[in-house]
């Protein structure tokens, strides 16, 4: 069943029912602004941070679901309806919500009466523009009122939840002309504040929640619009808010838009306040100023639009596959700005208040937006990298406003340092820019600590050379890319966090993966040496990757297939020995991948990784599940079978068996395996599958699950950047390289051929795959042998690649 379409033309996935099975969201934001928008126009803001900025608030586990967030009233007559039906939940005799590239449209209509409510963070000003455009349909004059109402965050939203004895004291606003601005710890520290505006005439506010609401109410049936009136409350202390009423008159067939302007800024200490106590606040009003019209609205829209096309036409192919085409050229690459924003810190199941930039998880998100903004990758990869520790070892995550490491979700997991190599060696094959090598980067983010980013990669590589156990595999540490896999932890304490306890250290666990990873990204480490000419070194890193290698073909294979680790006591996991998790599908894609084994051992472990692992949805984690809690396993033992890493399709490693199977020429299974769990292919499951059908959600329950075929986590997950990969370099096969861009496709039988259009090194290449018995590649017409297309100078060049 589907709960609306895709838009190809517009970039829109339309959603025709306010009921979808979950909250299906969209982000607005691209710079220092950020803003979560729901179908039904719940969600929340935040400057740049969203546990130290948070601009508004929202409560996850709320009942009902997604309330709150932007509240809209209409009043007519007797009726009170909200345009996205949230929250008035008043039955609409129409409902759309248009889910665009960096905007959102809600249209509503009720009894004759059509609104449209477009919401949008504009580029370069910290602000979301809301506009509502309400359009009389009847052949009679109509009078309306009007409610708009935001409740505002007081800033820390781990404070906001939790520290009300000091939080209920606190809160402050002002209010002038139509603007309400949220003040709170602006008299002390804070040198921010947000405000709401209206940019009409208003006829009454308030600021006070309770006031508004009244006692016993919610955001459903506020008492002030129940009354049709407001009381002009200030908040002192509690819960302030923003709410203006307007009066709006229509003539038959009329219509009038207003705009909302929900926004952040900053003063300098000095230019705090404009007299004692009040803030300065010149910066807001020309923020306001600049949107005031709706022609400036319309502008910053088209802006969008022209941003969003410029990007995206920097990758795209048509195919004789809608869906393929939908994903690749849209809503993919979409994701993929969305994880490099955000990281795994604020969706609808990332609270904001947990994670903030993942180290392992920022590197990988990189490889599939490099192409986007390489200039934004070059700027990540050195904050990265600044978090590192001189012994090549990181921090697991940093603040995105402070940038700073910190080990509060843990730290030594020991697959960290390679994704930084995986990521650098990326943006260098994508832009040709070997000067980020001599990027002074200091380790741990302290002042004069700094060296070229290259020796950052050095010592990455070098944790893992001299982090080995006994079957010369590299330690596991707390946990590798499977951060449930806690070979170190042995947990008892209910409650305790398998990501920072651990109780035995070992000293031996050692993972196949990371071994797998080290192949294949050492190598390629050892090849960028190479390149800038430090052969010596490249040779000694190969020594250890064959080393390595060695290792994983002695102890890591199976017979069948790659086995997951050694644990504490040096017993295999992943392997037939075992009687629960005896194949696991980490090794095989990222053993694969670095072609451990070949082809030989490469089709053994796919084959079984289908066989035991496959299912609708796509490849599980592990099978079988573990039934049990496990104190030598950890995490990956509590969760019930089919759930999270005890055996559901985690979706971000499926794309490295797509990989898998392209590295063994197998077009067909890759793309099968796309397919399976691609979102636009998936779309009319969504009864089952629950989560939106224009994003790649973290799981899909495995057949051991309750609820086989339900996607949980959306939208923050490393499945955006590797689908992009496996689709992009993999199945198309347009692969960035040192010296050119390669083209190897590995397309399924039934596709006859494709068109691409890349924009790599200043050229725009337009590829026209298509099969035939003269194989091989031109360039502008001239054959060119092997499937590199050399670097050229031209700003636009044609390929013909013959499969
Ligand atoms: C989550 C984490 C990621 C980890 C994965 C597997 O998606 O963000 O870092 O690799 O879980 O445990
Ligand atoms: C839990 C999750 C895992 C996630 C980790 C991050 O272990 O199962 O997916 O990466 O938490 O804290």
């Amino acid at each position: 069943m589907k709960y609306g379409f895709f838009d190809d033309k517009a970039k829109e996935y339309v959603i025709t029912q306010p009921d979808t099975p979950l909250p299906w969201i969209n982000y607005l934001g691209k710079d220092g602004f950020f803003s979560l928008i729901s179908n039904t126009c719940g969600g929340y803001s935040f400057y740049r941070d969203a546990k130290l900025r948070r601009i508004t608030r929202f409560r996850y586990n709320n009942v009902p679901a997604d309330d709150g967030g932007r509240c809209f009233y209409i009043c007519d007559g007797d009726t009170v309806w909200s345009p996205a039906y949230l929250p008035a939940r008043t039955p609409l005799d129409g409902y759309r919500c248009r889910h665009g590239l960096g905007y959102s449209v809600f249209e509503g209509k009720k009894n004759g009466v059509a609104a449209a409510l477009t919401v949008m963070v504009p580029s370069c000003v910290d602000m979301e523009v809301q506009k509502l455009t309400l359009k009389n349909e009847t052949d009679v004059e109509k009078t309306l009122t009007v409610y708009a109402a935001e409740e505002w965050c007081l800033w820390n939203a781990v404070d906001d939840s939790t520290n009300f004895q000091r939080n209920w004291n606190i809160g402050e606003v002002e209010v002038e002309n139509g603007t309400i601005y949220h003040k709170t710890e602006y008299r002390e520290r804070r040198n921010h504040y947000a405000f709401y505006s209206v940019n009409c005439p208003v006829q009454g506010f308030d600021t006070d929640r309770d006031t508004f609401l009244g006692q016993f109410r919610g955001w459903r049936e506020p008492i002030a619009v129940e009354k049709r009136t407001s009381f002009g409350s200030i908040a002192a202390g509690w819960a302030p808010i923003a709410a203006f009423r307007i009066e709006i008159t229509l003539a038959a067939g009329e219509q009038k838009s207003i705009l909302f302007r929900l926004g952040y800024a900053e003063n300098p200490t000095d230019k705090k306040f404009s007299s004692p106590g009040v803030i300065n606040k010149e910066k807001a009003k020309e923020m306001l100023a600049a949107f005031s019209t709706e022609a400036q609205f319309d502008a910053a829209m088209a802006e969008l639009a022209a941003y969003w096309e410029g990007l995206l036409s920097r990758f795209s192919v048509k195919s004789s596959e809608e869906k393929l085409d939908r994903m690749v050229n849209v809503w993919n690459q979409y994701q993929c700005m969305v994880t490099f924003n955000m990281s795994r810190s604020a969706s609808y199941y990332e609270s904001g208040t947990g994670r903030g930039m993942g180290f392992r998880d920022s590197c990988q998100d990189l490889l599939g937006f490099v192409h986007l903004i390489p200039e934004k990758a070059r700027e990540r990869i050195i904050d990265i990298a600044s978090i590192q520790f001189a012994d090549g070892s990181t921090y697991h995550q940093y603040q995105p406003l402070t940038k700073r490491g910190n080990a509060d979700i843990g730290s030594g997991f020991n697959d960290d340092p390679l994704w930084l190599v995986a990521c650098t060696c990326a943006y260098i094959r994508e832009t040709g820019d070997f000067t980020i090598l001599d990027h002074p980067t200091p380790f741990n983010n302290e002042e004069g600590t700094e060296v070229p980013l290259l020796e950052h990669l050095r010592r990455s590589v070098r944790f893992n050379t001299e982090h080995k156990g006994p079957h010369g595999l590299p330690l596991i540490g707390r946990a590798d890319w499977n951060d449930c896999l806690n070979l170190n932890c042995f947990s008892m304490t209910p409650g305790e966090s398998f990501q920072t306890c651990s109780n035995f250290e070992s000293g031996k666990a050692e993972s196949v993966f990371i071994a797998g990873m080290y192949v294949k990204y050492a190598g390629e480490y050892a090849d960028l040496l190479d390149r800038i000419g430090l052969a010596d070194e490249a040779k000694e890193v190969r020594e250890e990757v064959l080393k390595t290698e060695k290792a994983v073909l002695d102890y890591g294979w199976d017979g069948e297939w790659f086995r997951r680790a050694y644990d504490a006591f040096e017993r295999p996991i992943g392997s037939k020995e075992n009687a629960e998790g005896k194949i696991f599908i980490e090794p095989q894609g990222m053993c694969v991948m670095a072609g451990i084994g070949g082809k030989e051992y490469g089709k053994k472990a796919l084959a079984s990784t289908e066989k035991y692992l496959g299912d609708e949805f796509g490849i599980e984690l592990l099978a079988p599940c573990y039934s049990e809690y496990h104190d030598y396993l950890g995490e990956i033992s509590s969760y019930p079978p089919g759930y999270k890493e005890n055996g559901s399709v985690f979706c971000h490693n499926n794309p490295w068996i797509t990989l898998a199977y392209c590295e063994v020429g197998d077009g067909n299974g890759a793309f099968d395996l796309y397919k399976r769990n691609a979102p636009a292919y998936i779309e009319d499951k969504s009864e089952v599958h629950r989560t939106e059908p224009y994003c790649y959600s973290q799981t899909i329950a495995g057949r051991a699950a309750k609820t086989y075929g339900e996607a949980k986590n959306a939208w923050l997950t490393g499945t955006a950047a590797w689908s992009f990969v496996a689709v992009s370099q993999g199945i198309l096969g347009i692969r960035p390289d040192y010296d050119g861009l390669r083209v190897t496709p590995c397309l399924p039988d039934k596709m006859d051929g494709c068109h691409i259009t890349r924009l790599f090194r200043g050229t725009r290449y337009d590829i026209v795959v298509k099969r035939g018995n003269d194989k091989g590649l031109t360039v502008n017409g001239a054959p060119i042998q092997g499937d590199l297309i050399p670097l050229t100078d031209t700003a636009t060049c044609e390929v013909v690649v013959t499969i």
